[in-house]
């Protein structure tokens, strides 16, 4: 087993984050997982699996086992008269598969274009972005059991897909290593341009043939605009969670606050829209030591270069404090507190 010791992870977290792993190994096939859970080296010791880094703010070294997931491939496993089946290994960039998806013409993730992170992580926390989310084409997964030793199979139901939520988070949080994932796709098109933005940009592009290739490019020139890129900014996307709250308790809110952005969610409840809470509490655009919530995004905290994971975990606490002061309403981290 190639074990490294001591290694660096700045270069292995969208924040940039400066702290070293005690243990590290790269997993290139699903075999070596095995060895990794019974090798009496590394058998016992704390395990983080590592995707693309995307979602976690690290405070400090981490003693024990990083796992990085490598797993690498995309394939097509099935088609019919209206779908394609595609598998793609865990380590597989998120976005490499959407362009892969797009250039075959299959259509159904292109509005989760540009989403930073690997395809593991992806069901992990349903990834969601302007109107789509994973389980929307979510086929089944591949995942490890770090107990038993053997690889399952995990249907969508058997993943219990929520808002930026899935069993892995919840009921079988570190017991699961996902290894591949697969996904369905349309030959036809069913096109989801319901996000305000999307249509505003296909129109400014001057798109007059809607195609998935248009969305796309609509989509990353929206991230662009608003997201800083973690290779120039360090970040994690969005910090928090909209939180989800009764009607009754948003209408109460609104007479007070008349500006509260908030919309339905499909549990029936109102999502509230926590970059604008967060901007009303005076946060956005603030730089506080060389960590700050971003100038066009509040929800994104950033790195402006040094800062420690406990010094973002701290502001990140100030912000949840001052929003729970002034509108009683407690927004969670989104991201892997690690
Ligand atoms: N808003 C503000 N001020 C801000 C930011 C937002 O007032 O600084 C208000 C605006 O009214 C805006 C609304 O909030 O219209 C929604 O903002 P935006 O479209 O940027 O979306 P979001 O709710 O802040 C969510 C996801 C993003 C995803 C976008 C687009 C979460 C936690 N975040 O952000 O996902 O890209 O929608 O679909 O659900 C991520 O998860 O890391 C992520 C970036």
């Amino acid at each position: 087993m190639n074990l490294q010791q001591h290694i660096s992870l700045k270069s292995y977290n969208t924040f940039g984050i400066v702290a070293d792993a005690e243990y590290f190994f790269e997993l290139n096939s699903v075999a070596e997982l095995k060895d990794v859970f019974l090798s009496a080296e590394t058998q016992s010791i704390p395990k983080l699996v590592l995707g693309g880094g995307s979602n976690i703010l690290l405070t400090g070294d981490f003693k024990g086992l990083v796992l990085k997931i490598n797993l690498k491939g995309i394939e097509i496993i099935k088609e019919d008269a209206d779908h394609v089946w595609v598998r793609a290994g865990a380590g597989e960039k998120w976005h490499d598969l959407v362009m892969w998806c797009i250039d075959k013409d299959l259509a159904g993730i292109e509005n989760l274009s540009l989403i930073p992170g690997n395809t593991g992580a992806a069901p992990m926390q349903n990834i969601g972005a302007y109107g789509v989310e994973l389980k929307d084409t979510f086929e089944e997964l591949e995942a490890f059991n770090t107990i038993e030793l053997k690889t399952e199979r995990f249907s969508k139901e058997a993943c219990s897909f929520g808002y930026r939520e899935s069993v892995f988070k919840r009921k079988l949080k570190g017991q699961y290593i996902i290894t591949s994932i697969t996904l369905k796709l349309n030959k036809r098109p069913v096109f989801n341009i319901s996000y305000g933005a999307i249509e505003q940009e296909l129109k400014k592009m001057g798109v007059e043939q809607l195609s998935i290739k248009a969305i796309s490019q609509a989509v990353m020139n929206i991230r662009r605009s608003k997201l800083p890129d973690p290779a120039i900014l360090g970040n994690a996307g969005s910090f928090f969670k909209n939180p989800e709250l009764p009607l009754a308790q948003v209408e109460k809110l609104q007479v007070t606050f008349p500006g509260l952005v908030a919309y339905p969610a499909s549990t029936g409840n109102m999502k509230v829209a926590a970059g604008w809470l967060i901007e009303q509490c005076g946060w956005k655009g603030r730089r506080v030591g060389n960590t700050g919530s971003h100038k066009d995004q509040a929800l994104v905290l950033v790195n402006y270069g040094g800062a420690t994971g406990k010094e973002i975990y701290d502001l990140a606490m100030q912000i949840q404090q001052s929003v729970r002061e002034k509108y009683n309403i407690t927004i969670e981290p989104e991201v892997n507190v690690v």
